[in-house]
């Protein structure tokens, strides 16, 4: 018989286990049951017991030990994952943030007791906003949709202080989804711009969509076609001329690093992706950390309280900022994933910070390169840290998800799938992996073009080698089940 270990479905903590067993031991209690005051009023008491699962500790242990058997991570194997990065995090960093001087402090300690961790956090802001090129920057949002929501409340801000409300965004058609919903949380509309084959912006479509409503222009660069678009300054220009504001969505840069900055191009205000660019977990739109920076004439209206250093070099928190846009985080942020970009930026350096941006370049127009031949790369090159490659294999049937489903299979993590154009796979191997485990990702690309070729029921029934096999996503989409229901 096989063990139930070994089932493609094991069985859920409430199918295991046996009255009686349990893996606590919870001390007598030491206060009376039946004392008016600390006792449950009546009718709040349940008339049975929850049905929870009775099981003892090391049943548990091994369950969840299982489980994270199933979990793909970058620790593990390749994670190509474009547009949502998915970089080693060194051990260092982690190190860093365990360290009880950083890991157990409360928010409502005194400022004189915490002086390393403001002192950190201010270092931190001061660093990125070098890195930047701009003048100041708040570390509260805790994702870069955070930060985009905030940029977008300080846009508003600053229009609003001379007298204008302005409710019109502008982005590229290739715009990450969190562009618009940001727009869409702070009441205002986006409009969308063409880009041109080449993946550039098309400044004639540009140039007749901006107007005097318009509040800002949101642009990625390089963007999620992995194109810089150097005609940045010139984008910059025309949306100024009309008294609007040019915001980065500054999670690609990864890809600039070091190399420029974007206060130097003319953005205005910009959001950092930590977990993108400074190899801190990502956290699926939070916990994570999306500091904003802003250029000189955005600064008052930054949210507070705001991290600063007093004449005497001690640090605080500074809570008098009149124009601010307010608290957009409780307490200071997320200090945990705040820690961890610090001792990134600190443990590679200047130089350091260069090398991955050139390293994150060299290895997508390696892998770009290596692959055109079998696959179609419809933007040209050179790229920045991504690429995109559309599969054309229509005649067997085969689309990109088939494909994203057999790396599964090579154990690769399937790339970002169908999005910014359709058909599409997203490739972003970052700077972190070696020629080896690119030149792996080329040879599973390749087999799989092959296998097309000879067998493409093989590829279109992917995965075979994972307990759970090709499911039907549209109905598991459709009928969520992700909650253990009792059988009636
Ligand atoms: C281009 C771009 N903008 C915005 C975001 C949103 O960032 P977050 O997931 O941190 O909210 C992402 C996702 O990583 C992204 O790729």
């Amino acid at each position: 018989m096989i063990p139930d270990s070994q089932k493609e479905n094991h069985p859920l903590l409430f199918e295991q286990g046996a009255p009686g067993m349990c893996a606590v031991t919870l001390p007598m209690l030491d206060v009376p049951t039946t004392d008016k005051k600390t006792a449950l009023p009546a009718e709040m008491l349940r008339s049975t017991p929850p049905a929870l699962p009775e099981i003892g500790e090391l049943d548990i242990v091994r369950h969840y030990k299982r489980l994270s058997h199933r979990c793909f991570s970058v620790d593990e194997n390749f994670y190509p994952l474009g547009s949502c990065t998915m970089k080693y995090n060194p051990r260092i960093n982690e190190r860093v943030a365990a360290m009880p001087g950083f890991a157990h402090v409360h928010p409502y300690q005194l400022e004189s007791d915490v002086q390393g961790i403001l002192e950190l956090l201010y270092r931190l802001r001061c660093d990125l906003a070098e890195i930047a090129g701009l003048a100041e920057v708040t570390l509260q949002p805790a994702a870069g949709a955070h930060g985009e929501m905030t940029g977008l409340m300080i846009i508003e801000a600053y229009h609003a202080s001379r007298g204008e409300r302005r409710s019109k965004v502008l982005a590229p058609d290739s715009a990450h989804g969190t562009n618009p919903a940001s727009c869409a949380c702070c009441g205002m509309s986006s409009v969308s711009v063409a880009s041109m084959p080449d993946g550039r912006v098309d400044l004639d479509d540009l140039r007749r969509k901006v107007d005097e409503h318009t509040a800002a222009m949101m642009i990625t660069n390089p963007n999620t076609v992995g194109v810089f678009d150097d005609q940045i300054v010139e984008i910059a220009e025309i949306v100024h001329a009309h008294g609007a504001l040019l915001y980065l969505d500054g999670a690609n840069m990864d890809a600039i690093l070091g190399i420029a900055r974007p206060g130097d191009f003319g953005v205005d205000v910009m959001h950092y992706n930590t977990h993108k660019t400074f190899s801190t977990p990502h956290g699926g739109g939070g916990p994570g950390a999306g500091p904003v920076a802003v250029a000189e004439h955005l600064v008052n209206f930054l949210p507070k309280p705001q991290v600063i250093q007093h004449e005497d070099g001690s640090f605080g928190w500074d809570y008098h900022r009149h124009d601010s846009i307010g608290i957009v985080r409780s307490f200071y942020g997320q200090i945990g994933v705040l820690v961890r970009a610090y001792a990134y930026i600190r443990s590679i350096g200047r130089d350091g910070l260069r090398d991955v941006a050139e390293k994150a370049v060299l290895n997508a127009n390696y892998l770009a390169s290596r692959l055109k031949h079998r696959f179609k790369i419809p933007f040209p090159p050179p790229f920045a840290h991504e690429f995109i490659l559309v599969p054309e294999f229509e005649s067997a049937g085969i689309t990109e998800h088939d494909i994203a489903k057999r790396l599964i299979d090579y154990g690769i993590h399937p790339p970002t799938m169908s999005w910014p154009i359709h058909h599409c796979l997203m490739i972003e191997p970052t700077e972190t992996e070696s020629l080896a485990t690119l030149d792996r990702f080329v040879e599973a690309m390749l087999d799989i073009a092959d296998e097309i070729e000879n067998d493409p029921s093989l590829v279109k029934t992917a995965p075979h080698t994972m307990p759970i096999k090709r499911l039907d996503e549209v109905a598991a989409n459709r009928n969520l089940q992700v909650r253990w229901q009792q059988s009636s």
